[in-house]
């Protein structure tokens, strides 16, 4: 078994309530409302999983499979730039693009076999200067929610999804890698899917993602991040800001 290495979200609260930061081996879950953040950071991890180890990166490249497609090149030069300045370094942006792929899935099927494509990907770079060190689900829910209506569908919908988290799993295991996963949840209770902080996958979801962050909408631009029902963390919560230049304290 490999030691796992921790990934730095950029912000000093986010990390100490993270051990370090987000780990490998491990699902982290972002659940959250609309525009609660989650796209932006995992945007940001994607750009800080290629930072050397002292800069709290891991040399890494990212596959991220994209469901909404939200994924904006724009958005991690912005953030490169950011770092550049935070750093005191010249990164150079499209070299941070050419390290995260990105894959688009067009139905819920189509995702789960982009995770297989991606277990190709990841072993051709295994052995490289940038082996993947981070896979990036953005929404794992997304498509099954929209496919799967209607009660009589649930157990099927929560079996694939299931199944689909464990082969996630495993790609962390096998490339001592991060995962990502993103989970929209309403910020009122609903009466298909119940309360907001119970997201939507339920009970699995819950089970299989060793990290659960729930990120809610604070003012201006900050954004506060829960860690809920972690095994070994104590429950916290930290606030980060989503500025220009990325994520911050
Ligand atoms: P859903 O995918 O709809 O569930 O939302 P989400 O949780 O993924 O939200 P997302 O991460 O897309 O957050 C959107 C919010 O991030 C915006 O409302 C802005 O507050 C902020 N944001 C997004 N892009 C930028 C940007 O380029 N600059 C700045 N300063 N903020 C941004
Ligand atoms: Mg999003």
């Amino acid at each position: 078994r490999k030691l796992v290495g921790k990934l730095t979200t950029g912000c000093t609260e986010f990390n100490e309530m993270l051990g370090g930061g987000v780990e490998t081996q491990s699902i982290t879950e972002l659940y959250g409302e609309f525009g609660s953040g989650k796209t932006q950071v995992a945007h940001q991890l994607a750009v800080n999983v290629q930072l050397p180890k002292e800069k709290g990166g891991l040399n890494g490249s990212v596959i991220m499979i994209d469901t909404e497609n939200t994924f904006r090149p724009e958005r991690i030069a912005q953030m490169v730039d950011g770092l550049s300045q935070k750093h005191g370094e010249d990164y150079d942006p499209e070299e941070f693009l050419k390290h995260i792929h990105v894959a688009r899935a067009y139905n819920s099927n189509h995702q789960i076999l982009l995770s297989d494509s991606a277990s190709e990907l990841a072993n051709e770079l295994k052995n490289t200067e940038r082996p993947v060190r981070l896979f990036i689900v953005d929404s794992l829910t997304a498509h099954f929610r929209a496919e799967y209506v209607g009660r009589g569908t649930l157990a099927d919908r929560q079996q694939k999804l299931n199944k689909h988290l464990h082969d996630l799993q495993r790609l962390g295991d096998l490339f001592n890698a991060a995962v990502i996963v993103t989970n929209q949840v309403m910020s009122k209770p609903d009466a298909f899917f119940g309360d907001p902080t119970k997201p939507i996958g339920g009970h699995i979801l819950g089970h299989t993602a060793t990290f659960r962050l729930y990120l809610r909408k604070s003012k201006g631009d900050k954004r506060i991040v829960r860690l809920v029902d972690s095994p070994n963390l104590p429950d916290g919560e930290s606030i980060i800001a989503v500025t220009t230049e990325g994520l911050q304290d």
